[in-house]
Protein backbone atom coordinates (compact mmCIF):
# COMPACT_ATOMS: atom_id res chain seq x y z
CA UNK A 1 0.00 0.00 0.00
CA UNK A 2 1.35 3.28 -1.09
CA UNK A 3 -1.84 5.35 -1.00
CA UNK A 4 -4.22 4.99 1.78
CA UNK A 5 -7.88 5.76 1.90
CA UNK A 6 -8.91 7.06 5.35
CA UNK A 7 -12.96 6.00 5.17
CA UNK A 8 -15.33 6.86 7.88
CA UNK A 9 -18.22 4.66 8.66
CA UNK A 10 -20.38 6.16 5.46
CA UNK A 11 -17.59 5.96 3.07
CA UNK A 12 -17.20 2.05 3.70
CA UNK A 13 -19.27 1.69 0.60
CA UNK A 14 -16.31 2.62 -1.95
CA UNK A 15 -14.27 0.06 -0.87
CA UNK A 16 -16.27 -1.51 -3.88
CA UNK A 17 -14.86 0.87 -6.45
CA UNK A 18 -11.61 2.06 -5.03
CA UNK A 19 -10.03 -1.59 -4.56
CA UNK A 20 -9.70 -1.64 -8.40
CA UNK A 21 -6.99 1.16 -8.09
CA UNK A 22 -3.23 0.15 -7.64
CA UNK A 23 -1.60 1.14 -4.76
CA UNK A 24 -4.15 1.56 -2.94
CA UNK A 25 -5.19 0.45 0.79
CA UNK A 26 -8.02 1.38 3.70
CA UNK A 27 -7.79 2.66 7.05
CA UNK A 28 -11.06 1.95 8.88
CA UNK A 29 -11.53 5.12 11.27
CA UNK A 30 -13.44 2.56 13.85
CA UNK A 31 -13.93 6.09 15.64
CA UNK A 32 -16.81 7.18 13.41
CA UNK A 33 -18.53 3.90 13.46
CA UNK A 34 -22.11 3.97 15.67
CA UNK A 35 -22.23 0.00 16.10
CA UNK A 36 -19.50 -2.50 16.04
CA UNK A 37 -18.54 -3.64 12.19
CA UNK A 38 -19.16 -6.42 11.26
CA UNK A 39 -15.41 -7.75 11.05
CA UNK A 40 -15.24 -10.74 8.56
CA UNK A 41 -17.68 -8.85 6.08
CA UNK A 42 -15.10 -6.13 6.19
CA UNK A 43 -12.08 -8.21 5.22
CA UNK A 44 -13.91 -10.26 2.46
CA UNK A 45 -14.60 -6.41 1.43
CA UNK A 46 -11.32 -6.49 -0.16
CA UNK A 47 -7.71 -8.21 -0.75
CA UNK A 48 -6.10 -5.03 -0.22
CA UNK A 49 -4.36 -3.91 2.90
CA UNK A 50 -6.73 -2.65 6.00
CA UNK A 51 -5.57 -0.77 9.00
CA UNK A 52 -7.80 -0.05 12.03
CA UNK A 53 -7.82 2.73 14.03
CA UNK A 54 -9.51 3.97 16.83
CA UNK A 55 -8.62 7.77 16.40
CA UNK A 56 -9.28 9.93 19.49
CA UNK A 57 -10.13 13.25 19.96
CA UNK A 58 -6.50 14.86 20.91
CA UNK A 59 -5.41 12.97 17.63
CA UNK A 60 -8.00 14.54 15.26
CA UNK A 61 -10.38 11.65 16.12
CA UNK A 62 -14.02 11.83 17.68
CA UNK A 63 -13.11 9.53 20.64
CA UNK A 64 -13.02 10.32 24.05
CA UNK A 65 -9.30 8.99 25.05
CA UNK A 66 -10.93 7.43 27.50
CA UNK A 67 -12.65 4.88 25.51
CA UNK A 68 -9.00 3.86 23.74
CA UNK A 69 -8.83 0.76 26.64
CA UNK A 70 -11.66 -0.46 26.29
CA UNK A 71 -14.13 -0.34 23.38
CA UNK A 72 -11.31 1.13 21.26
CA UNK A 73 -8.88 -1.71 22.26
CA UNK A 74 -11.61 -4.21 22.10
CA UNK A 75 -12.47 -3.25 18.21
CA UNK A 76 -9.07 -2.97 17.32
CA UNK A 77 -8.23 -6.45 18.99
CA UNK A 78 -11.52 -8.06 17.03
CA UNK A 79 -9.90 -6.71 13.48
CA UNK A 80 -6.67 -8.20 14.39
CA UNK A 81 -8.45 -11.10 15.12
CA UNK A 82 -10.47 -11.22 11.94
CA UNK A 83 -7.22 -10.48 9.79
CA UNK A 84 -6.77 -6.74 9.25
CA UNK A 85 -3.34 -5.90 7.93
CA UNK A 86 -2.38 -3.60 10.35
CA UNK A 87 -3.29 -1.78 13.41
CA UNK A 88 -2.61 1.64 14.63
CA UNK A 89 -1.65 2.61 18.39
CA UNK A 90 -1.80 6.23 19.38
CA UNK A 91 1.75 7.58 21.15
CA UNK A 92 0.12 8.18 24.65
CA UNK A 93 -1.75 5.34 24.63
CA UNK A 94 -1.62 2.99 28.01
CA UNK A 95 0.10 -0.02 28.24
CA UNK A 96 2.14 0.81 24.67
CA UNK A 97 4.35 -1.78 24.70
CA UNK A 98 1.97 -4.45 25.30
CA UNK A 99 -0.66 -3.56 22.78
CA UNK A 100 2.56 -3.24 20.34
CA UNK A 101 3.56 -6.88 21.25
CA UNK A 102 -0.34 -8.24 20.84
CA UNK A 103 -0.79 -7.12 17.74
CA UNK A 104 3.07 -8.16 15.91
CA UNK A 105 2.38 -11.57 17.92
CA UNK A 106 -1.02 -11.41 16.01
CA UNK A 107 0.82 -11.10 12.84
CA UNK A 108 -0.52 -7.43 12.08
CA UNK A 109 1.68 -4.16 11.68
CA UNK A 110 1.91 -1.19 14.16
CA UNK A 111 1.39 2.12 12.70
CA UNK A 112 2.39 4.37 16.25
CA UNK A 113 0.82 7.44 15.49
CA UNK A 114 0.86 11.11 16.86
CA UNK A 115 -0.52 14.24 15.75
CA UNK A 116 0.62 17.36 16.64
CA UNK A 117 -2.75 20.21 16.64
CA UNK A 118 -0.71 23.36 17.70
CA UNK A 119 2.89 24.96 17.46
CA UNK A 120 4.29 21.74 16.61
CA UNK A 121 6.50 22.30 19.80
CA UNK A 122 6.27 18.61 20.67
CA UNK A 123 6.99 16.80 17.48
CA UNK A 124 11.31 16.50 18.68
CA UNK A 125 9.72 14.67 21.31
CA UNK A 126 7.08 12.36 19.98
CA UNK A 127 9.33 11.55 17.16
CA UNK A 128 12.58 10.46 19.75
CA UNK A 129 10.00 8.51 21.59
CA UNK A 130 8.21 6.89 18.85
CA UNK A 131 12.23 5.85 17.67
CA UNK A 132 12.27 4.02 20.86
CA UNK A 133 9.36 1.97 20.63
CA UNK A 134 9.34 -1.48 18.31
CA UNK A 135 6.35 -0.56 16.37
CA UNK A 136 6.55 -1.58 12.53
CA UNK A 137 5.62 2.39 11.18
CA UNK A 138 6.20 5.33 12.55
CA UNK A 139 3.62 7.56 11.96
CA UNK A 140 4.47 11.53 13.44
CA UNK A 141 1.68 14.17 11.53
CA UNK A 142 2.35 17.85 12.61
CA UNK A 143 -0.09 21.21 11.58
CA UNK A 144 1.52 22.97 8.75
CA UNK A 145 2.55 26.34 10.23
CA UNK A 146 5.57 27.81 8.92
CA UNK A 147 8.08 26.91 5.94
CA UNK A 148 10.31 25.56 8.36
CA UNK A 149 7.78 22.54 8.89
CA UNK A 150 9.36 21.41 5.14
CA UNK A 151 13.02 21.62 6.33
CA UNK A 152 12.27 19.68 9.35
CA UNK A 153 9.72 17.00 7.49
CA UNK A 154 13.36 16.00 5.25
CA UNK A 155 15.43 15.94 8.52
CA UNK A 156 13.55 13.09 10.36
CA UNK A 157 13.50 11.36 7.22
CA UNK A 158 17.43 11.23 7.33
CA UNK A 159 17.29 10.68 11.20
CA UNK A 160 14.85 7.88 10.50
CA UNK A 161 17.07 5.79 7.82
CA UNK A 162 15.91 2.06 8.37
CA UNK A 163 12.73 3.12 10.32
CA UNK A 164 9.31 3.00 8.54
CA UNK A 165 8.18 6.44 8.71
CA UNK A 166 5.05 8.13 7.77
CA UNK A 167 5.90 12.08 8.11
CA UNK A 168 3.92 15.14 7.01
CA UNK A 169 2.13 18.58 7.93
CA UNK A 170 -1.67 19.06 7.48
CA UNK A 171 -3.18 22.01 6.04
CA UNK A 172 -4.27 22.79 2.31
CA UNK A 173 -0.30 24.90 2.07
CA UNK A 174 1.07 22.08 2.86
CA UNK A 175 -0.75 19.24 1.21
CA UNK A 176 3.03 19.19 -0.59
CA UNK A 177 4.81 17.74 2.13
CA UNK A 178 2.21 14.90 1.60
CA UNK A 179 3.77 13.98 -1.52
CA UNK A 180 7.47 14.39 -0.71
CA UNK A 181 6.58 11.99 2.50
CA UNK A 182 6.70 9.30 -0.23
CA UNK A 183 9.79 10.49 -2.30
CA UNK A 184 11.76 10.58 0.61
CA UNK A 185 11.06 6.73 1.63
CA UNK A 186 7.77 7.15 3.94
CA UNK A 187 5.47 3.90 3.80
CA UNK A 188 2.34 5.37 2.28
CA UNK A 189 0.56 9.02 2.31
CA UNK A 190 -3.55 9.40 2.91
CA UNK A 191 -6.02 9.96 0.18
CA UNK A 192 -9.43 11.29 0.63
CA UNK A 193 -12.54 9.54 -2.20
CA UNK A 194 -14.30 13.41 -1.37
CA UNK A 195 -12.29 16.07 -1.60
CA UNK A 196 -15.07 18.03 0.24
CA UNK A 197 -15.21 15.84 3.40
CA UNK A 198 -11.20 15.23 4.34
CA UNK A 199 -10.66 13.78 7.85
CA UNK A 200 -7.49 15.90 7.78
CA UNK A 201 -7.15 18.75 6.13
CA UNK A 202 -4.80 18.85 2.90
CA UNK A 203 -5.62 14.99 1.99
CA UNK A 204 -4.46 14.33 -1.64
CA UNK A 205 -7.20 13.00 -4.19
CA UNK A 206 -6.24 10.16 -6.22
CA UNK A 207 -6.65 12.52 -9.32
CA UNK A 208 -3.83 14.50 -7.82
CA UNK A 209 -1.21 11.77 -7.60
CA UNK A 210 -1.98 9.87 -10.65
CA UNK A 211 -2.80 12.48 -12.64
CA UNK A 212 -0.95 15.51 -11.42
CA UNK A 213 2.35 14.64 -8.99
CA UNK A 214 3.13 10.92 -10.00
CA UNK A 215 5.09 10.47 -7.04
CA UNK A 216 5.59 6.76 -7.89
CA UNK A 217 7.36 7.59 -10.97
CA UNK A 218 9.98 9.89 -9.20
CA UNK A 219 13.09 8.45 -8.72
CA UNK A 220 14.14 10.61 -5.51
CA UNK A 221 17.40 10.43 -6.44
CA UNK A 222 16.82 12.27 -9.56
CA UNK A 223 14.55 14.52 -8.88
CA UNK A 224 14.30 17.34 -10.65
CA UNK A 225 12.31 19.79 -8.26
CA UNK A 226 9.91 22.58 -9.51
CA UNK A 227 7.61 25.28 -7.19
CA UNK A 228 4.78 27.91 -7.35
CA UNK A 229 6.46 29.58 -3.69
CA UNK A 230 4.17 32.73 -2.20
CA UNK A 231 1.47 32.92 0.59
CA UNK A 232 -1.49 31.44 0.19
CA UNK A 233 -0.05 29.10 -2.18
CA UNK A 234 -2.39 25.89 -1.51
CA UNK A 235 -5.15 26.32 -3.93
CA UNK A 236 -2.68 27.57 -6.91
CA UNK A 237 -3.84 26.57 -10.12
CA UNK A 238 0.03 26.04 -11.06
CA UNK A 239 0.79 22.31 -10.54
CA UNK A 240 -2.02 21.08 -12.13
CA UNK A 241 -0.67 23.05 -15.25
CA UNK A 242 2.71 22.61 -14.57
CA UNK A 243 2.80 18.70 -14.14
CA UNK A 244 1.77 16.90 -17.15
CA UNK A 245 4.01 18.95 -19.67
CA UNK A 246 7.45 18.80 -17.53
CA UNK A 247 6.52 14.86 -16.74
CA UNK A 248 6.32 14.66 -21.12
CA UNK A 249 10.47 16.02 -20.21
CA UNK A 250 10.89 13.39 -17.76
CA UNK A 251 8.86 11.40 -15.32
CA UNK A 252 11.66 12.97 -12.49
CA UNK A 253 9.86 16.04 -12.90
CA UNK A 254 7.62 17.35 -9.97
CA UNK A 255 5.69 20.47 -9.68
CA UNK A 256 4.62 21.25 -5.78
CA UNK A 257 3.40 24.52 -4.17
CA UNK A 258 5.63 25.33 -1.56
CA UNK A 259 4.33 28.15 0.91
CA UNK A 260 6.55 31.18 1.76
CA UNK A 261 6.54 34.11 2.81
CA UNK A 262 9.68 36.11 3.53
CA UNK A 263 13.60 36.25 2.61
CA UNK A 264 13.43 33.94 5.75
CA UNK A 265 11.36 31.24 3.91
CA UNK A 266 12.78 31.70 0.70
CA UNK A 267 16.34 30.82 1.82
CA UNK A 268 14.67 27.67 3.63
CA UNK A 269 13.60 26.24 0.75
CA UNK A 270 16.59 26.51 -0.92
CA UNK A 271 18.20 24.89 1.66
CA UNK A 272 15.95 22.29 2.15
CA UNK A 273 15.35 21.65 -1.78
CA UNK A 274 18.72 21.53 -3.33
CA UNK A 275 16.91 19.49 -6.65
CA UNK A 276 14.97 22.74 -7.28
CA UNK A 277 15.42 24.32 -10.96
CA UNK A 278 12.73 26.54 -11.35
CA UNK A 279 10.07 28.20 -9.81
CA UNK A 280 6.74 30.19 -10.45
CA UNK A 281 6.88 32.86 -7.92
CA UNK A 282 3.39 34.55 -6.63
CA UNK A 283 2.42 37.29 -3.66
CA UNK A 284 4.17 38.28 -1.55
CA UNK A 285 7.46 36.87 -3.24
CA UNK A 286 7.91 38.51 -6.11
CA UNK A 287 10.36 41.49 -4.71
CA UNK A 288 12.37 39.09 -3.09
CA UNK A 289 12.49 36.64 -5.82
CA UNK A 290 13.83 39.75 -8.64
CA UNK A 291 16.24 40.59 -5.76
CA UNK A 292 18.09 37.36 -6.06
CA UNK A 293 18.02 37.27 -9.62
CA UNK A 294 21.93 37.06 -11.04
CA UNK A 295 20.67 37.65 -14.43
CA UNK A 296 17.12 38.36 -16.49
CA UNK A 297 15.57 35.83 -19.20
CA UNK A 298 14.79 39.62 -21.54
CA UNK A 299 15.34 42.95 -21.24
CA UNK A 300 12.07 43.83 -19.77
CA UNK A 301 11.67 42.11 -16.43
CA UNK A 302 15.28 43.72 -15.43
CA UNK A 303 13.22 47.38 -14.87
CA UNK A 304 10.21 45.80 -12.66
CA UNK A 305 11.63 45.16 -9.45
CA UNK A 306 9.28 42.19 -9.21
CA UNK A 307 9.74 38.72 -11.34
CA UNK A 308 6.89 35.67 -11.18
CA UNK A 309 9.41 33.41 -12.58
CA UNK A 310 13.42 32.16 -11.23
CA UNK A 311 15.58 29.52 -12.65
CA UNK A 312 18.78 27.45 -11.07
CA UNK A 313 21.59 26.61 -12.37
CA UNK A 314 23.93 26.34 -9.81
CA UNK A 315 24.74 29.43 -8.55
CA UNK A 316 23.30 31.55 -11.20
CA UNK A 317 19.53 32.35 -10.92
CA UNK A 318 17.15 33.37 -14.00
CA UNK A 319 14.50 35.56 -13.83
CA UNK A 320 11.48 36.80 -16.06
CA UNK A 321 8.27 38.04 -15.90
CA UNK A 322 5.82 36.21 -18.05
CA UNK A 323 2.72 38.37 -16.63
CA UNK A 324 4.86 40.50 -19.00
CA UNK A 325 5.75 38.57 -21.37
CA UNK A 326 2.23 37.62 -22.08
CA UNK A 327 0.93 40.92 -22.08
CA UNK A 328 3.13 41.95 -24.77
CA UNK A 329 1.23 38.95 -26.88
CA UNK A 330 -2.00 40.53 -25.79
CA UNK A 331 -1.84 43.41 -26.25
CA UNK A 332 -0.49 42.84 -29.99
CA UNK A 333 -3.97 41.25 -30.58
CA UNK A 334 -5.54 44.63 -29.78
CA UNK A 335 -5.00 46.03 -33.17
CA UNK A 336 -2.44 48.97 -34.35
CA UNK A 337 -0.73 51.30 -31.84
CA UNK A 338 -4.04 50.95 -28.98
CA UNK A 339 -4.29 53.54 -25.91
CA UNK A 340 -4.03 51.51 -23.14
CA UNK A 341 -5.65 52.49 -19.51
CA UNK A 342 -4.51 50.23 -17.09
CA UNK A 343 -6.49 49.94 -13.64
CA UNK A 344 -4.44 49.52 -10.86
CA UNK A 345 -0.78 49.61 -9.87
CA UNK A 346 0.29 47.08 -7.89
CA UNK A 347 2.68 43.75 -8.78
CA UNK A 348 0.19 43.08 -11.76
CA UNK A 349 -0.50 46.78 -13.22
CA UNK A 350 3.52 47.71 -13.24
CA UNK A 351 4.06 44.56 -15.07
CA UNK A 352 1.94 45.48 -17.75
CA UNK A 353 2.85 49.21 -17.68
CA UNK A 354 6.29 47.63 -18.74
CA UNK A 355 4.54 45.99 -21.53
CA UNK A 356 3.05 49.05 -22.72
CA UNK A 357 5.98 50.72 -22.78
CA UNK A 358 8.12 47.48 -24.30
CA UNK A 359 5.55 47.40 -27.06
CA UNK A 360 5.65 51.26 -27.60
CA UNK A 361 2.09 51.61 -26.74
CA UNK A 362 0.81 54.61 -25.05
CA UNK A 363 -0.72 54.00 -21.26
CA UNK A 364 -2.61 55.55 -18.74
CA UNK A 365 -2.24 54.75 -15.30
CA UNK A 366 -5.26 54.87 -13.20
CA UNK A 367 -4.33 53.27 -9.23
CA UNK A 368 -6.98 53.95 -6.94
CA UNK A 369 -4.10 55.11 -4.34
CA UNK A 370 -2.64 58.25 -6.06
CA UNK A 371 1.38 58.97 -5.66
CA UNK A 372 2.42 55.68 -6.32
CA UNK A 373 3.21 55.90 -10.11
CA UNK A 374 7.03 57.02 -10.35
CA UNK A 375 7.99 59.83 -12.93
CA UNK A 376 10.40 58.73 -14.68
CA UNK A 377 8.21 55.93 -16.96
CA UNK A 378 8.93 57.97 -20.25
CA UNK A 379 6.91 60.50 -22.08
CA UNK A 380 4.13 57.72 -23.30
CA UNK A 381 2.66 56.85 -19.90
CA UNK A 382 0.46 59.29 -18.55
CA UNK A 383 -1.26 59.18 -14.74
CA UNK A 384 -5.21 59.38 -14.82
CA UNK A 385 -6.92 60.15 -11.82
CA UNK A 386 -8.78 57.37 -10.53
CA UNK A 387 -11.74 59.83 -10.47
CA UNK A 388 -11.36 59.72 -14.12
CA UNK A 389 -10.99 55.98 -15.26
CA UNK A 390 -14.34 56.41 -17.09
CA UNK A 391 -13.32 59.50 -19.64
CA UNK A 392 -13.22 58.45 -23.45
CA UNK A 393 -9.75 58.10 -24.54
CA UNK A 394 -9.00 54.33 -24.33
CA UNK A 395 -8.77 51.35 -26.84
CA UNK A 396 -8.24 48.85 -24.48
CA UNK A 397 -8.24 48.39 -20.13
CA UNK A 398 -6.50 45.54 -18.38
CA UNK A 399 -8.36 45.34 -15.40
CA UNK A 400 -5.28 44.62 -12.55
CA UNK A 401 -6.95 45.59 -9.54
CA UNK A 402 -8.24 42.85 -6.91
CA UNK A 403 -11.62 44.63 -7.14
CA UNK A 404 -14.02 41.77 -7.93
CA UNK A 405 -12.06 38.79 -6.90
CA UNK A 406 -13.38 36.09 -4.68
CA UNK A 407 -15.12 36.35 -1.99
CA UNK A 408 -15.85 40.11 -3.77
CA UNK A 409 -18.01 39.12 -6.31
CA UNK A 410 -20.22 42.43 -6.31
CA UNK A 411 -17.42 44.63 -6.44
CA UNK A 412 -16.80 46.36 -9.95
CA UNK A 413 -13.38 48.76 -10.55
CA UNK A 414 -16.18 50.48 -12.96
CA UNK A 415 -19.39 51.99 -12.89
CA UNK A 416 -19.51 52.17 -16.58
CA UNK A 417 -17.43 51.70 -20.04
CA UNK A 418 -15.33 54.21 -20.97
CA UNK A 419 -16.76 55.40 -24.39
CA UNK A 420 -14.99 54.33 -27.52
CA UNK A 421 -13.74 51.13 -25.76
CA UNK A 422 -13.18 48.05 -27.66
CA UNK A 423 -11.50 45.58 -25.25
CA UNK A 424 -11.41 44.86 -21.93
CA UNK A 425 -8.49 42.41 -20.29
CA UNK A 426 -9.85 41.09 -17.13
CA UNK A 427 -6.85 39.20 -14.80
CA UNK A 428 -8.64 38.07 -11.92
CA UNK A 429 -10.07 34.53 -12.60
CA UNK A 430 -11.44 33.69 -9.76
CA UNK A 431 -14.37 34.53 -10.67
CA UNK A 432 -13.97 33.35 -14.57
CA UNK A 433 -16.57 35.69 -14.91
CA UNK A 434 -16.59 39.53 -12.86
CA UNK A 435 -18.98 41.78 -12.67
CA UNK A 436 -16.98 44.45 -14.98
CA UNK A 437 -17.09 41.97 -17.42
CA UNK A 438 -20.40 41.23 -17.88
CA UNK A 439 -21.08 45.52 -18.01
CA UNK A 440 -18.17 45.20 -20.80
CA UNK A 441 -19.55 42.63 -22.88
CA UNK A 442 -23.51 44.08 -22.15
CA UNK A 443 -21.83 47.52 -23.75
CA UNK A 444 -20.20 45.42 -26.67
CA UNK A 445 -17.24 45.43 -25.77
CA UNK A 446 -14.68 42.66 -26.75
CA UNK A 447 -13.75 40.95 -23.22
CA UNK A 448 -10.86 38.48 -22.42
CA UNK A 449 -11.20 37.11 -19.18
CA UNK A 450 -8.43 36.09 -16.38
CA UNK A 451 -7.99 32.65 -18.11
CA UNK A 452 -6.17 34.05 -21.02
CA UNK A 453 -3.32 35.87 -19.32
CA UNK A 454 -2.81 33.05 -17.06
CA UNK A 455 -2.42 30.61 -19.51
CA UNK A 456 -0.27 32.97 -21.56
CA UNK A 457 2.53 33.36 -18.52
CA UNK A 458 2.11 29.92 -18.16
CA UNK A 459 2.78 28.85 -21.52
CA UNK A 460 5.90 31.14 -21.43
CA UNK A 461 6.80 30.10 -18.17
CA UNK A 462 5.95 26.67 -18.99
CA UNK A 463 8.73 26.22 -22.00
CA UNK A 464 11.37 27.97 -19.54
CA UNK A 465 10.83 24.64 -16.94
CA UNK A 466 10.91 22.77 -19.66
CA UNK A 467 14.28 23.82 -21.14
CA UNK A 468 15.82 23.15 -17.65
CA UNK A 469 13.95 20.12 -17.22
CA UNK A 470 15.65 18.66 -20.26
CA UNK A 471 19.43 19.17 -19.21
N1 LIG B 1 -4.44 36.22 -14.66
C1 LIG B 1 -3.23 36.16 -14.15
O1 LIG B 1 -2.38 35.41 -14.59
C2 LIG B 1 -2.92 37.04 -12.97
C3 LIG B 1 -1.58 37.18 -12.56
C4 LIG B 1 -1.31 38.02 -11.46
C5 LIG B 1 -2.36 38.67 -10.81
N2 LIG B 1 -3.64 38.49 -11.23
C6 LIG B 1 -4.76 39.21 -10.61
O2 LIG B 1 -4.48 40.59 -10.63
C7 LIG B 1 -4.99 41.25 -9.49
C8 LIG B 1 -3.94 42.16 -8.85
O3 LIG B 1 -2.80 41.40 -8.50
P1 LIG B 1 -1.49 42.14 -7.98
O4 LIG B 1 -0.46 41.09 -7.78
O5 LIG B 1 -1.16 43.31 -8.86
O6 LIG B 1 -2.00 42.70 -6.55
P2 LIG B 1 -1.43 43.91 -5.67
O7 LIG B 1 0.02 44.13 -5.92
O8 LIG B 1 -1.90 43.67 -4.27
O9 LIG B 1 -2.23 45.18 -6.21
C9 LIG B 1 -3.60 45.31 -6.00
C10 LIG B 1 -4.11 46.48 -6.83
O10 LIG B 1 -5.53 46.46 -6.77
C11 LIG B 1 -5.97 47.76 -6.31
N3 LIG B 1 -7.21 47.57 -5.58
C12 LIG B 1 -7.45 46.64 -4.62
N4 LIG B 1 -8.73 46.71 -4.22
C13 LIG B 1 -9.30 47.71 -4.97
C14 LIG B 1 -10.60 48.24 -5.03
N5 LIG B 1 -11.59 47.79 -4.24
N6 LIG B 1 -10.84 49.23 -5.91
C15 LIG B 1 -9.86 49.68 -6.71
N7 LIG B 1 -8.60 49.23 -6.68
C16 LIG B 1 -8.33 48.24 -5.82
C17 LIG B 1 -4.82 48.29 -5.49
O11 LIG B 1 -4.90 49.68 -5.42
P3 LIG B 1 -4.30 50.53 -4.19
O12 LIG B 1 -2.87 50.87 -4.58
O13 LIG B 1 -5.18 51.70 -4.10
O14 LIG B 1 -4.36 49.65 -2.96
C18 LIG B 1 -3.63 47.82 -6.31
O15 LIG B 1 -3.41 48.66 -7.41
C19 LIG B 1 -5.46 40.12 -8.58
O16 LIG B 1 -6.84 40.12 -8.66
C20 LIG B 1 -4.92 38.84 -9.18
O17 LIG B 1 -5.85 37.77 -9.09
C21 LIG B 1 -3.94 37.68 -12.30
Amino acid sequence: MRYCYSLTESQIHLIASLNEHENVGFEIRLDTFSAEPQWDRLRAATDRPLLATWRSKPHLGQAEPKTRDSMGWDWRRAALKAGFDMIDVELDENELADKISAIQKGRAQVILSHHELGDNAGIKDAFTRAMDTDANILKIIGSGRETADLERQRDFYRRAAGRELVHFYMGGEFAASRVLCLLYGGSFTFLTPDPSRVVAPGQLTLQDVNEVYKPLDVDPEAMRLFAVIGSPVGHSKSPAYHNGPLKEITPNALFLALPAADEADFQTLRRTFPELRGMAVTKPMKEIAFSRATEFADPHSSNLGAVNTLLFRGERVRAANTDLLATIDILKQAGDNPTVRVLGFGGLGKAVVRACIAGGLACQICNRTPGRVPDDLGSDVSELAWEDRHQAGADVVVQCTSAGMAPYEDVSPLERMPEGLKLLVETIYNPIETRVMTMAREAGVQVLDGMALFNGQALIQNAFFREIAAR
